[in-house]
């Protein structure tokens, strides 16, 4: 990092925390855990807004705060009530691990402001365990992610390759804190996550309209699109077969076990694997759809064969569900989406 760049812009930090909270209390927008903040209310949206965006997330808090208004009930709702509310955002282990710290929280003799407590939660890291305790307890603790290290390497004109995201946020946290606001920290948290979503863009910022523009290095030098420099992804191609098996109204699914790492107790369509039709593979059937998405650093290709259905007795977590209940069942987003599609295709 730029040594200079830096001592320059901490020199310059009241004034620069000034133009940063002065722009965030006009022009923040209006987002439910702002308007009538609690902090149940920004535990629940801060996990949901892990790897996930303001849009999509705001209908899916609205229902969680109706159904599961507080500690309480979330710690003793039923997992698959937890599970069912997530459906569709994905990354479910956020859902279990919110599921398992109220369970802990509602232990608790009093309530915990450190950063470092709530760390020790379940899935609850630097980043999260910040905005929690910043914006509910005002303590000082720092929000740092993508968008804020892209607002700090601008700043910086850092040029530095980082090897992913991680790293750079780990580099960037000293600056962060002590920029920091400190009597205002959960505010000056959300300035900067709002600046980072609202102006300074990945792509084409809005460095005309930017309240912290006359501190930005990368903007005095005309070229901040160039900044943070992160070295490519590696994708990796997966290409996975499933099967579409439907006999007497009912359609067989997967569900993972309740202790699988990854989408415990959720349900997909098959895998030719898991359905037991391995020696198949070469020809699993009708080709029914493709479709093709990005999860983490795996470019994934499935392809949906329809098939009669395996033999002899099925493994615990191969379930005929009836068409009929499919609602109530909890199944990944894109799992619904495309078990909708084949349904609607074939009706
Ligand atoms: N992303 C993560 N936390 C956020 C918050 N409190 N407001 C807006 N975007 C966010």
């Amino acid at each position: 990092m730029p040594k200079s760049a830096s001592a320059q812009l901490i020199a310059a930090r009241s004034e620069f925390q000034r133009a940063l909270l002065a722009w965030y209390h006009v022009h923040a927008r209006k987002l439910p855990w702002r308007e009538h903040p609690s902090l149940y209310q920004t535990v629940v949206s801060e996990f949901m807004l892990q790897q996930t965006q303001v849009k999509t997330v705001l209908p899916y808090l609205a229902r969680w705060l109706v159904e599961l208004p507080d500690f309480a009930a979330l710690a003793k709702a039923p997992e698959a009530r937890v599970l069912k509310l997530w459906e569709g955002l994905g990354y479910y282990s956020r859902a279990r691990n919110l599921h398992r710290l109220a369970q802990q929280v509602v232990t608790w003799p009093e309530m915990r402001r450190s950063a470092e407590a709530w760390r020790e939660l379940p899935g609850v890291g630097p980043y999260t365990s910040a905005a929690i305790t910043s914006i509910s307890f005002g303590t000082p603790a720092a929000c740092v992610d993508g968008n804020v290290v892209r607002i700090l390497a601008r700043l910086t004109a850092d040029a530095t390759e980082f090897r992913d995201s991680a790293t750079a946020s780990k580099v960037f946290t000293p600056l962060a804190e002590a920029l920091l606001t400190r009597d205002e920290p959960g505010n000056h948290n959300q300035a900067m996550m709002e600046l980072g979503a609202t102006v300074c863009f990945r792509q084409k910022p809005l460095c005309l309209t930017c309240p912290v523009r006359a501190y930005c290095a990368a903007a005095t030098q005309g070229e901040p699109e160039s900044f943070p420099r992160l070295a490519p992804k590696q994708i990796e191609q997966r290409s996975v077969n499933r099967v579409w098996c439907i006999k007497d109204d009912r359609l067989l699914l997967h569900r993972s076990a309740a202790g699988a790492r990854r989408l415990a107790d959720i349900h997909e369509l098959p895998t030719v694997e898991q359905a037991g039709l391995a020696t198949d593979v070469a020809n699993p059937g009708r080709l029914l759809a493709k479709k093709r998405r990005g999860i983490t650093r795996f470019q994934i290709t499935e392809s949906i064969y329809a098939t009669l259905a395996p033999r002899g007795k099925l493994p615990p977590e191969l379930v005929w569900v009836p068409l009929n209940q499919l609602e109530t069942i909890t199944l990944s987003g894109p799992h619904r989406r495309w078990v909708a599609e084949i349904l609607a295709r074939d009706a």
